[in-house]
């Protein structure tokens, strides 16, 4: 009888490992299959968070890709949009969206201004983010269970996950961008370098605890060249403390220093969680390679920005202005051309470029693509 339970047990995995793993890639190699997607982060990937909760994003934010806002801070898609083209999924839903949502294959946690640590300039810091995910993952399992007993309404499991594919699901982080430019708000430089260590402490407690929860598979931005975003540069330009490029040197001196301890951590992680698999992936590179090649790639000055306004005026993109007749805040004709949608925002064209750059690993440790970040090289 036991017997009899164990073969079947073994049958059931069987099956579930079968039905993970067949897509094989051009090169033989098996494709992981990822099922779904759970991200974490601030609106650098928030797909519709924030707007739905506490700002609305307005017009014409959206307009390039999907011709209305889209809860996204850009004209368009998002790299988060990409990876889930990536990897073939749905765009991700929006965990505190209530309209519309679909979270089948994943959610996203992800809000614009979130910080790893409270404070920042959103509630929804990484640890409010794990809470959401660990009351997501109960509850949508006791309902699936619920509901998969229930023939009559199957239907109403179609926008739910299966709790199976927690554990083969893709998790993604990109955060850490606000606990700087909080930082530098509010602390003098010192202080902002010193409080790098907790950051990335806190960071490495939330990964503990999704692995707790059963995720495997890390996917980890480091976070960008927060001295060469317009705002910034408008802001914190000051004589002698800009780079070659134009950026403000101590804030993406900063950003290097988070992202060095940002890696060393997870090269400790990789020792205190054997059963998972992380790719750090450097999108600082990728961004700040725009910035030094903007001419090269086509762009107008890389500080210049298509919505919104912060000289002299502050207009949010999305809002607008007339001052003597003037009308501020009307957005440029072609955001293609600029690296930065509204000063703090990318452009979809970045972003594509910056996914373009990331998604196939050219840019990670290890030097894994996305569709691949399932089984790194050291161990096939
Ligand atoms: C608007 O007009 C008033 C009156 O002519 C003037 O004092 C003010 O400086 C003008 N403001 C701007 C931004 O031009
Ligand atoms: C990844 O893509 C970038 C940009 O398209 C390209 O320059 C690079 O050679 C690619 N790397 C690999 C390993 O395919």
């Amino acid at each position: 009888m036991i017997m009899e339970e164990h073969w079947k047990l073994v049958y059931v995995i069987g099956i579930l490992a079968l039905g993970f793993a067949v897509k094989s890639n051009a090169d033989g190699s098996i494709s992981c299959g990822f099922p779904a997607i759970y991200n974490f982060g601030d609106s650098n990937s928030d797909t519709g968070g924030i707007s739905a909760t506490l700002n609305e994003i307005l017009p014409p934010n959206g307009e390039t890709f999907f011709g209305h806002p889209a809860g996204r801070a850009s004209d368009g898609r998002l790299i988060i949009d990409f990876i889930a083209e990536g990897i073939k999924l749905p765009y991700l839903s929006a965990y505190m969206d209530s309209i519309g949502t679909n979270f089948r294959h994943g959610a996203n946690f992800a809000t614009g201004g979130s910080s790893v640590r409270p404070p920042g300039f959103s509630p929804f810091n990484l640890g409010i983010q794990i809470s959401q995910f660990i009351q997501f993952k109960a509850r949508t399992t006791t309902l699936y269970n619920r509901l998969s007993l229930n023939r009559r309404i199957p239907l109403s499991i179609s926008n739910l996950p299966r709790p199976a594919e927690f554990s083969q699901a893709l998790y993604t982080f990109d955060i850490g961008q606000n606990d700087l430019g909080h930082g530098f708000q509010t602390m003098s430089e010192k202080q902002v370098r010193d409080s790098i260590p907790d950051i990335i402490g806190e960071f490495s407690k939330a990964i503990h605890i999704l692995y707790k929860e059963g995720a495997r598979f890390f996917w980890i931005h480091n976070t960008g060249p927060l001295g060469c975003l317009p705002y910034n540069v408008i802001y914190g330009k000051k004589p002698g403390n800009v780079d070659k490029n134009g950026c403000v040197k101590a804030q993406n001196e900063a950003a290097m220093e988070f992202n060095e301890q940002l890696k060393n951590k997870i090269t400790w992680l990789r020792t205190q969680l054997p059963f998972a698999k992380f790719t750090y992936v450097d999108v600082y590179s990728a961004k700040y390679d725009l910035v030094s090649n903007a001419k090269k790639l086509g762009f107008v000055d890389p500080f210049n920005f298509c919505c919104g306004s912060f000289y002299g005026y502050h207009i949010n993109c999305g809002k607008k202005a007339t001052v003597n007749g003037t009308v501020y805040g009307n957005p440029c004709d072609h955001p293609s051309n600029h690296i930065s949608w509204d000063g703090i925002h990318y452009s979809e064209t970045a972003n594509m470029l910056v996914s373009n750059r990331i998604l196939n690993g050219s840019l990670s440790d290890p030097p894994v693509s996305i569709q691949d970040a399932c089984h790194h090289q050291t161990d096939i």
